[in-house]
């Protein structure tokens, strides 16, 4: 596997790969890497002839400078896994490789985050959507893997694609999760071994959610809320951040019959904030 830190490096093995006629997969990742991400890294391989995943913490996508720093990194692990599972390039920029200078242009995102984790991390989705155009300008994919986990993500990345019409295919990938149905994630390491047990609940009262929804024709979106918002309290420690139920991928309150429906989650632990959602169609 190639490690490439420049972006020059990264346009030239670009280029040589494109002129074989390959096709490239990408998967974009802060690493840290996790069977979550590897998920991704699996569909890739199935559907494209190169894999190219790239480890970066992207920093204009923090608004907390203590959440940055404690993010947690291990490249050399990191590159173990990206062997292990046949991964042909590892992109691996430093930040002054990614933002050498103050930027002149700056991406605002007007629709799809005045809600969920938009709305709790101003500015996160718009320095997501600059280091994606980045990374998707420097790699060039054919397609491209996003974990549903981050179902708000999805949502945006699917308007970045259509907005400013990157020639690229979006694949969203199911939430990996523990066996007792916590939803992998990099920062589950900061947990507190009490939060690290009770937070199989945050699932479980999505489940509850949905349970509401499919067995009353008639369900409220309030009730839904209320339901999930009272099993939390009552089974976790945590400060609730969100709890909402909307139409999936527009991200709108009211429930449009003919999209999905997405019921999610965010909790503050200590040292971590946790999120979780479920996806079901409205039939
Ligand atoms: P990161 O949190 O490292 O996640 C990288 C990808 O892995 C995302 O698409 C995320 O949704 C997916 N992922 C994480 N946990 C998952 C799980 N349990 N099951 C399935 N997929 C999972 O998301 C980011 O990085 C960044 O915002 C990034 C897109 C790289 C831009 O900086």
């Amino acid at each position: 596997m190639k490690t490439i830190t420049k972006i020059t490096e990264m346009r030239n093995y670009v280029k040589e790969r494109q002129r074989n006629g390959d096709t490239i997969g990408f998967v974009p990742t802060m690493g840290y890497l996790h069977a979550g991400h590897r998920a991704l890294i699996k569909q890739a391989k199935q559907h494209n002839d190169v894999v190219i995943v790239s480890v970066f913490v992207n920093p204009l996508q923090f608004n907390q400078s203590s959440d940055l720093e404690s993010y947690p990194r291990d490249f050399e692990r990191d590159a173990n896994i990206l062997k292990q599972d046949g991964v042909e390039a590892v992109f691996y920029p430093d930040v002054d490789e990614m933002y050498p200078e103050d930027q002149s242009i700056e991406l605002n995102v007007v629709r799809r985050t005045d809600v969920l984790c938009g709305k709790s991390r101003p500015g996160h989705f718009e320095g997501v959507v600059t280091v994606l155009s980045k990374l998707f300008n420097i790699i060039q994919p054919n397609q491209v893997y996003f974990g549903s986990k981050d179902a708000q993500q999805v949502a945006v990345v699917d308007a970045l694609i259509q907005d400013l019409n990157f020639d690229i295919q979006l694949n969203p990938v199911s939430t990996v999760r523990e066996a007792d149905g916590l939803a992998l994630s990099s920062r589950n390491v900061n947990l507190e071994s009490f939060e690290r047990e009770e937070a199989h609940h945050l699932f479980k009262s999505l489940l509850k959610g949905q349970d509401y929804i499919k067995s009353n024709q008639s369900w409220e979106r309030s009730v839904v809320i209320d339901i999930i918002k009272k099993y939390l309290n009552e089974h976790t420690t945590g400060k609730i951040d969100y709890v909402d139920c909307l139409s999936f991928p527009n991200l709108n309150e009211n429930i449009d019959p003919n999209h999905d429906i997405i019921i999610a989650v965010a909790i503050y632990y200590k040292k971590a904030r946790l999120i979780d959602n479920l996806i079901m169609d409205s039939t």
